[in-house]
């Protein structure tokens, strides 16, 4: 038996959960038709398979057509989820992990222009800033359905057999009465604390009455709201404790401030570079309050804060929950004493910003979580003989395509021109704010070198190095180089947003960042201009700016731009860049008409994502088997890649990431798992 803390047994009423890890609520986005189908289920036993203690499914499944989803919510209200979820529940209990669904109606936090287009219901008529709706304020007969529906939500899901349910009480319908910010209404459900929680005796009485008192029901509630206007701590904590003492929940799973708008959520879920585990000793101050099981998560990202966590008594469950999107077998691994193969949740918060912009969930670097019907979590070893692989340039897709290599059994050489690993990931992770990014390199070459795979770096491989070893299979992962040649004249004038992140090139007094790619890397460079006191103006020919970069990750640049008064100019497009005297004169026009200015100055940085680094591949395409050819059929449906276009080729030719076009880091280390996951 272990004396590790984080992986003794908790007893929550007659449900023995087998350590202390837990996944908290998050919708990624998986449903079908607000179903909890296959994608959905094998992403949650796969935590299972991983010994995760008890995984919270759903993100705010909805109680009712009137809480219309936000993005792919469970509906909870139908009667269709209950084999879906049975079968969930039933394959993760086959791995020993418990489950439970939470549960909500999202009030304000949603909108009404889709599904069966009912009006928004909130406490009061008030608007939430990152939804855009605009509330009704609920009747009395609104009450008493939404009443209902919680109470049939709740007995749909003990009819399928999870282990509990679990309350959403922040910054959704039911705490919306708690909030002064929020709750402006002039009838009994307002005013005192008795009566601002006459709404939610009225749930949990109805909950209770329908699954009787042993079925685990849980709340995870805003215990302090953190805001002037809002829920203070004093009347939050006496909230847990009268919930406590009203013995209709069993556990609380507790969250500190508000989530009105992208600044207050990313208190709430703070992403890279910002503190970890913020929230922690509020908890345990609750916890304290309460004697009461008590759950948390917020950016308790690695093992060391988990298990400290708890064995200071500041919880009971922790929460890690997107370090579980980047690696579900994070306890499994603890148990077996490989906490150091952890694939490390490095905060990049592409996850969750992704559900915000319209997409599914899915982790920087980690392509198999939320794919768990293709692709693998853990890559096992070939059954044939061993392969000569020749991989060229360690940024995130070589490195990758080297660590699944070198899973596989294969013999591996990397060659690498750079003296490290890790290519643009590693020109990111140069701002201290996103120096985690490094993790994603880190973690492959750790694991490459466990794996006995051949890194040569300070090496610009060619083709003559490569035909020297003789491979059977070449992977050209070589990266791109910054675009400038989009420009109609200046294009040796500007810098590149690399120059400025690299520090090559000198950041002047007046700069105008033209970002023509929407994503990071302009952002990134916009900000370290603006962290040097320049005098900013940030031109993009979007309708709003960095429109590939989510809610969450935008919050740090807005912060960033802020005090230097950098200006942010939409519908603008660079065209040509001269030289004035001492100065720059860029022409700036715009796609919405016959209009265009110059403007004097002192330097103009672009960003327009990168141009392949291709040379490498073209020299060998013809001697190789396939020409270079991939068969996207095989590809998507994840089967071995067969072409063999020249029967007379020596090698497997494959280029990935960068090196085929400007994309992103998980596009890159997809492309490197799903070519050789099967090699
Ligand atoms: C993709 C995604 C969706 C989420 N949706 C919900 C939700 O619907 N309800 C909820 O209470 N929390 C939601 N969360 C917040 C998580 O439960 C958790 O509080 C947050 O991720 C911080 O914990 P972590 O740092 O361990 O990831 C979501 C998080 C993610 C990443
Ligand atoms: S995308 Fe980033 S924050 Fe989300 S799980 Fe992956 S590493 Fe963690």
């Amino acid at each position: 038996m272990t004396n590790d803390p984080l992986l003794q047994p908790y007893q929550l009423k007659h449900l023995t959960l087998r350590n202390r890890i837990m996944s908290t609520a998050h919708e990624p986005a998986y449903s079908d038709d607000g179903l909890p189908k296959d994608r959905y289920r094998l992403y949650h036993v796969e935590k299972a398979k991983g010994g995760i203690a008890l995984t919270m499914t759903a993100g705010s499944a909805i109680v009712g057509e009137d809480s219309p989803a936000a993005f792919g919510n469970l509906h909870a209200y139908r009667d269709e989820i209950v084999p879906w979820l049975r079968r969930l529940a039933d394959e993760c209990h086959e791995h020993g992990a418990a489950v439970m669904i939470q549960i909500t109606h999202l009030g304000r936090r949603t909108n009404w222009n889709h599904s069966d287009w009912l009006p928004v219901l909130a406490p009061s008529p008030i608007r939430e800033p990152a939804h855009r709706a605009f509330p009704k304020e609920a009747e009395d007969w609104d009450l008493d359905r939404i009443v209902g529906q919680y109470a049939e939500a709740a007995e749909r899901k003990q009819a399928a057999g999870l282990d509990g349910i679990e309350i959403e009480a922040y910054g959704h319908f039911l705490d919306g009465f708690w909030s002064p910010a929020t709750n402006r209404r002039d009838d009994d459900y307002s005013g005192s604390l008795d009566q601002r929680l006459r709404f939610t005796w009225r749930v949990l009485d109805a909950i209770r009455e329908r699954v009787g008192p042993d079925f685990i029901v849980g709340m995870r509630m805003v215990a302090d709201e953190d805001w002037d206007m809002g829920l203070s701590r004093e009347e939050g904590v006496e909230i847990a404790q009268r919930l406590v003492a009203s013995g209709q929940v069993d556990f609380l799973n507790l969250i500190r401030g508000h989530i009105e708008h992208d600044a207050q959520l990313a208190k709430v879920i703070p992403i890279q570079g910002m503190p970890a585990a913020p929230h922690l000793d509020f908890c345990g101050e609750v916890r304290e309050a309460t004697k009461f099981p008590v759950f948390h998560a917020a950016r308790i990202a690695d093992v060391a804060t988990a298990r400290h966590a708890v064995a200071a008594g500041k919880l009971d469950m922790v929460g890690m929950t997107r370090a579980h999107i980047a690696d579900p077998h994070i306890a499994r691994k603890v148990m077996e004493g490989h906490e150091a193969e952890i694939r490390p949740c490095v905060g990049a918060t592409y996850c969750l910003d992704r559900i915000y912009e319209g997409h599914e969930a899915l982790c920087i670097h980690n392509p198999a979580t939320g794919r768990e019907a293709t692709m693998p979590h853990v890559v096992t070893r070939a059954e044939g003989p061993a392969k000569r692989v020749v991989i060229v340039g360690a940024g995130p897709a070589g490195l990758e395509a080297a660590r699944v290599c070198g899973e596989r059994g294969h013999g591996v050489v990397l060659f690498e021109a750079a003296s490290d690993p890790g290519g643009q990931v590693r020109l990111a992770a140069r701002s201290r704010r996103r120096s985690e990014l490094i993790g994603i390199a880190d973690w492959r070459a750790e694991r490459c070198t466990a794996l006995g795979v051949d890194m040569r770096f300070n090496l610009l491989a060619a083709a003559d190095e490569v035909r020297a070893l003789d491979p059977e299979v070449v992977i050209v992962a070589t990266g791109g180089l910054p675009n400038t040649d989009f420009l109609n004249a200046g294009d040796d004038l500007v810098a590149t947003s690399w120059d400025i992140l690299t520090g090559d090139a000198k950041i002047a007094e007046d700069v105008l960042l033209f970002d023509d790619n929407g994503g990071h890397p302009g952002m990134q460079a916009a900000e370290t201009i603006a962290a040097a006191g320049a005098k900013l103006e940030i031109v993009t020919p979007e309708r709003y700016f960095a429109p590939e970069m989510g809610g969450l990750n935008h919050v740090a640049y807005a912060q960033a731009f802020q005090p230097q008064g950098a200006t942010i100019t939409i519908n603008r497009r660079l065209t040509a860049v001269r030289r004035q005297g001492n100065q720059l004169a860029a022409t700036i026009g715009s796609d919405y008409g016959d209009w265009s200015e110059e403007r004097l100055v002192d330097q103009v940085v672009v960003e327009h994502g990168t141009l392949p680094l291709d040379d490498l591949y073209f020299e060998l395409k013809e001697e190789s088997v396939n020409r270079g050819a991939v068969d996207y059929r095989a590809l998507i449906a994840g089967r071995p890649q067969t072409v063999r276009a020249n029967p007379d080729g020596r090698f497997q030719l494959f280029r990935i990431g960068d090196a085929v076009s400007s994309r992103n880091i998980h596009a890159a280390i997809y492309d490197a798992l799903r070519l050789l996951k099967d090699l």
